[in-house]
């Protein structure tokens, strides 16, 4: 097996080992008040929405995790199937690593296989070139790419890049790449500058990705000689780095510790127009099986749109007017910012 394949294995085994159902986050530090008299039923159609102009059953997807090793093409044929039976759109993990490993292929496209009409979603890093990009693109039939901006990741692992002059590169992405392009973090949370910074070069959808879910500190510390766990710390929290993303005004998603309809339907309250999750739905799947997962986001489709009712909602585009209120310490953070 490839340094590279090993590693996206130990990627799915440590977030295997450091998620826990209960650990806390932004999203608990964030509130949204209900009426008592909602005036309102419930709908799953009010869950539909378009996605890169395709029908979707929902407005949450299954985020970019894996491809590239045998492991990793069980499961993105899992996700493919469970995408494509619930009508939700799929992101794969990054693709880069066929630039040098071209065999690892099939890993990818399993997912485009069992998903030929839904939406898929391909993932990059920074540093890869417009055509490497495309040709990504174009194998992998995709609706959209990602392009994942993961610093921290890659400076607390022992191989990880050490340059991270990523602009004139997006620049080049930006205007060779024939689908949209999602500007994504990995877990660490886009701040406001670099949002800002991109959306004045064209940049439109951002994943802003923040902390509290998966810690790519944490798990690229567990594969390091050294202690970094230092690090572990350093992301922006996905209420914070979302609300910083509606003050610039762009389309975003918002992902990093979804755990539940709930945290979906906070996310959609900061106005995320789609919500990503992944170490939620991976370790349903990897410990039970694909059936399973299957029908936890079948429960999820029932369960938001049960939410929505109870919220008084009848119609997506106007969650974002649901009131909400935030405890002292996520407000505190907010007033500085
Ligand atoms: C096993 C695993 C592998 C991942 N690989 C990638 C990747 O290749 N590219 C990427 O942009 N994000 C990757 N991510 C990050 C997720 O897409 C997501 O941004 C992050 O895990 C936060 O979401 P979560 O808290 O719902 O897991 C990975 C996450 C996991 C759990």
């Amino acid at each position: 097996m490839s340094i590279r394949s090993k590693r996206k294995d130990e990627h799915i085994k440590l977030a295997e080992k450091f998620y826990s159902q209960k650990k806390i986050n932004s999203f608990d530090e964030m509130h949204i008040i209900r009426p008592a008299l909602p005036e309102a039923s419930v709908s799953k159609t009010i869950l539909r929405t378009k996605m890169f102009g395709k029908d979707l059953a929902a407005p949450f997807f299954i985020n970019a995790m894996t491809g590239g090793s045998q492991k990793a093409y069980a499961i993105n044929q899992s996700l493919g199937k469970i995408a494509s039976k619930t009508q939700i759109a799929l992101a794969l993990g990054s693709a880069s690593i066929l630039i040098k490993e071209h065999d690892q292929l099939d890993s990818f496209i399993v997912a485009r296989e069992e998903n030929p009409e839904g939406v898929i979603i391909a993932n990059v890093n920074a540093a890869t070139s417009a055509n490497d990009a495309q040709k990504i693109v174009s194998e992998l039939k995709a609706d959209a790419l990602q392009i994942h901006l993961n610093a921290v990741q890659e400076i607390a692992m022992p191989e990880g890049e050490r340059k991270f002059y990523w602009l004139d590169n997006l620049r080049k992405l930006r205007q060779q790449i024939t689908v949209p392009l999602v500007i994504k973090e990995v877990g660490f949370g886009l701040d406001r500058a670099t949002i800002h910074l991109l959306k004045n070069e064209g940049f439109s959808l951002f994943d802003i990705a923040g902390s509290g879910g998966t810690n790519f500190a944490q798990i690229e510390n567990a594969r390091n000689q050294s202690d970094l766990s230092y690090l572990e710390t350093v992301g922006l929290p996905t209420v914070i780095s979302a609300i910083m993303a509606k003050k610039e005004k762009v389309d975003f998603i918002v992902s990093g510790g979804i755990r539940n309809p709930l945290d979906v339907l906070k996310a959609l309250c900061l106005g995320g127009k789609y919500v990503g999750i992944a170490n939620t739905f991976l370790q349903v799947l990897i410990k039970n099986d694909a059936d399973t997962l299957l029908q936890m986001i079948l429960n999820w489709q029932k369960e938001l749109a049960g939410l929505l009712a109870i919220y008084g909602q009848t119609d997506l585009q106007t969650v974002s007017s649901i009131p909400k209120y935030y405890d002292l310490q996520l407000q505190n953070w907010l007033q500085q910012l």
